[in-house]
C-alpha cells in the first residue's frame, strides 16, 4: 500500500492549476447513459474514482474511447447489461448514480445495494421513493436494488425529505426522460448538479430552475449526442487553499471558480487571509501570519461544504485562538479529529462538534487514512507539523485528488510517495 512522507515546517508559495470536478463529472458519465448518440466529455480528473465509473459503464457494454489524457467519447447505445454489480459498487457509492439512467432509459436497472461507509450509514431510501414515486417497481433482492417500470418513467410531484446530492441527481436523470412533468421540491443546489442540468440541456433535456431548491422537469422522448466540459473542482481548490492558510503562505488557484466557493473564501478571510479573485483564478495571501481559528458549520450549499470541514480542521488546529466545527451532513465525519490529536492537536470532540484549541505547532507522526476528505486534512497537517509524517492507506487520498504530492511539490512541500 503506498504511503505519503512529508518532511512539514517549509514554506509554502506558488500556483496550481485546478483539475475537473470529480462529484461532477462521476453524475456526467452515468447520464450519458440517456443519450442516443456519442458524447465527449472533456477536463475529467485523473482519478481512481473516475476509472471505477469507467470500468462500470464498460461492464454495460457502453464504448468508450479515452482521448488525450483528460477526455472521453462516449457511445451508449451499445448498452446490453443493465446491472452494476456489486465488486464496483463497493469500491465506489457513486455508482448508484447509474440507477436513475439506466432505468429512464431501458426501463430496468439493477444496481448493487451500497452499503455505509467511513463517514456514516449512508442510506438511499430517498432515491428509491422518488423512483417509485415516478412508477418504478423496485425490490430488494440477493443485496440488489431491482428496479423496473413499464414503458417510459411517469413525471411526478417528489418532495425530498433532506437535502441528498446524490438522490437529486439520480431523479433528475430519472425525470428527463420521464413522461410529463417532474417536480422536484427540496432539491440540492450544489454547482456539480448545476454542471449536471447543464449537460442534460446540451443533450437536449427540459430543466427549469436550475440552481434553485425546486427543479421542474419537463421529459422528453430522447436525448443526443453532445459535447461538454466539466466544471472546476471546488473542493480540490478549498483543500489546497486550506494548505497555504494553515502553512501561512501565498498561493494561487488557476482554472478554477470563486463563484462556487463564497461560503468558503468569507471563512479564510475571518481566518485572516487577503483573498483575491478573477475570472478563473483565486489567490489567498496569508503575508507570513498565523491564521486565525474560525467556527463553522456544515450544510448544503451554499454554505459551507462538508468535503471542505477537515481540512479547515487541520487549519484550526494551528491557528489562533479556539473553535467550534460543527458537522450536520454526515454522522462520523470528525474521524480525522484523533489522527490530528496524536499530532499534538488540541481538539476535543462532543457528539457532531470538534472544538479546536490552536496550538504553535504540530508534530510529526505517523498517521492513518481513513476517508478521502480526512486523509486530505492528513496531508496539510503534515505539511505544517516539525519533522516527519507518513499517511498510510492513501488510496483514500486517490480517489479524489490527482498527483496531490505533485501538486504539493509545486507548491514548494517537501512530499513524496512511496510504495508499501
Ligand atoms: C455527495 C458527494 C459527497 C458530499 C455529499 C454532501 C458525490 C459523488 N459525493 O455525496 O462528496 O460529501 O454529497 O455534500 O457527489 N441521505 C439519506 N437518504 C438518501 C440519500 C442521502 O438519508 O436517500 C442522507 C445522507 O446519509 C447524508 C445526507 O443525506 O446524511 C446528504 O447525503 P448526500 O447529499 O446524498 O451525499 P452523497 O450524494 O452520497
Amino acid at each position: 500500500m503506498d504511503k505519503l512522507i512529508i518532511k512539514g515546517d517549509g514554506a509554502i508559495s506558488g500556483t496550481l492549476k485546478i483539475s475537473g470536478a470529480k462529484n461532477s463529472a462521476l453524475p456526467i458519465l452515468a447520464a450519458s447513459l440517456l443519450a442516443d448518440g456519442p458524447v465527449h466529455i472533456g477536463n475529467l480528473p485523473h482519478l481512481n474514482d473516475i476509472t471505477t465509473m469507467i470500468t462500470l459503464l464498460r461492464c454495460m457494454g457502453v464504448e468508450i474511447t479515452l482521448n488525450e489524457k483528460l477526455s472521453v467519447e462516449i457511445d451508449p447505445r451499445s448498452v446490453n447489461e443493465l446491472t452494476a454489480p456489486y465488486e464496483l459498487v463497493k469500491t465506489m457509492r457513486a455508482s448508484i448514480l447509474v440507477l436513475g439512467p439506466l432505468l429512464a432509459r431501458h426501463g430496468v436497472a439493477n444496481v448493487s445495494f451500497p452499503g455505509g461507509c467511513a463517514i456514516g450509514s449512508r442510506p438511499v431510501d430517498i432515491h428509491l421513493k422518488g423512483l417509485e414515486a415516478m412508477g418504478a417497481k423496485i425490490s430488494i433482492d440477493g443485496g440488489f436494488i431491482r428496479a423496473r417500470c413499464n414503458g417510459r418513467l411517469k413525471g411526478a410531484n417528489i418532495t425530498m425529505e433532506k437535502v441528498t446530492v446524490g438522490a437529486t441527481e439520480n431523479l433528475l436523470m430519472a425525470a428527463v426522460l420521464a413522461k410529463g412533468t417532474t417536480v422536484l421540491h427540496n432539491a440540492a443546489r450544489e454547482p456539480e448538479i448545476v454542471d449536471l442540468a447543464e449537460f442534460l440541456l446540451a443533450m437536449g433535456a427540459q430543466i427549469e430552475g436550475i440552481g434553485t431548491g425546486t427543479l421542474r422537469v419537463h421529459g422528453v422522448s430522447r436525448l443526443n449526442s453532445c459535447a461538454f466540459t466539466v466544471m472546476p473542482d471546488r473542493i480540490e481548490t478549498g483543500t489546497f487553499l486550506a494548505a497555504g492558510a494553515a502553512a501561512r503562505g501565498k498561493v494561487r488557484m488557476t482554472h478554477t471558480r470563486a463563484d462556487t466557493l463564497d461560503a468558503v473564501l468569507l471563512k479564510f478571510e475571518e481566518a485572516g487571509a487577503h483573498i483575491s479573485t478573477g475570472d478563473s483564478w483565486i489567490e489567498l495571501d496569508m503575508k507570513g501570519n498565523r491564521p486565525k481559528a474560525v467556527s463553522f458549520r456544515t450544510a448544503p450549499y451554499p454554505a459551507f461544504p462538508t468535503d471542505i470541514q477537515s481540512q479547515f480542521m487541520a487549519m484550526n488546529a494551528v491557528a489562533e485562538g479556539k473553535a467550534t466545527v460543527v458537522e450536520t451532513i454526515f454522522e462520523n465525519r470528525l474521524v480525522q479529529v484523533h489522527e490530528l490529536n496524536r499530532m499534538g492537536a488540541n481538539i476535543v470532540l462532543e457528539g457532531n462538534t470538534a472544538i479546536v484549541t490552536g496550538v504553535e505547532s504540530l508534530k510529526g507522526a505517523p498517521v492513518m487514512a481513513s476517508d478521502l476528505r480526512a486523509s486530505a486534512s492528513l496531508v496539510i497537517a503534515g505539511m505544517v507539523a516539525k519533522g516527519t509524517t507518513i499517511v498510510d492507506r492513501i488510496y483514500h487520498i486517490d480517489r479524489g485528488y490527482e498527483c496531490i504530492e505533485e501538486k504539493l511539490q509545486q507548491l514548494g512541500a517537501n512530499i513524496r510517495r512511496v510504495a508499501g
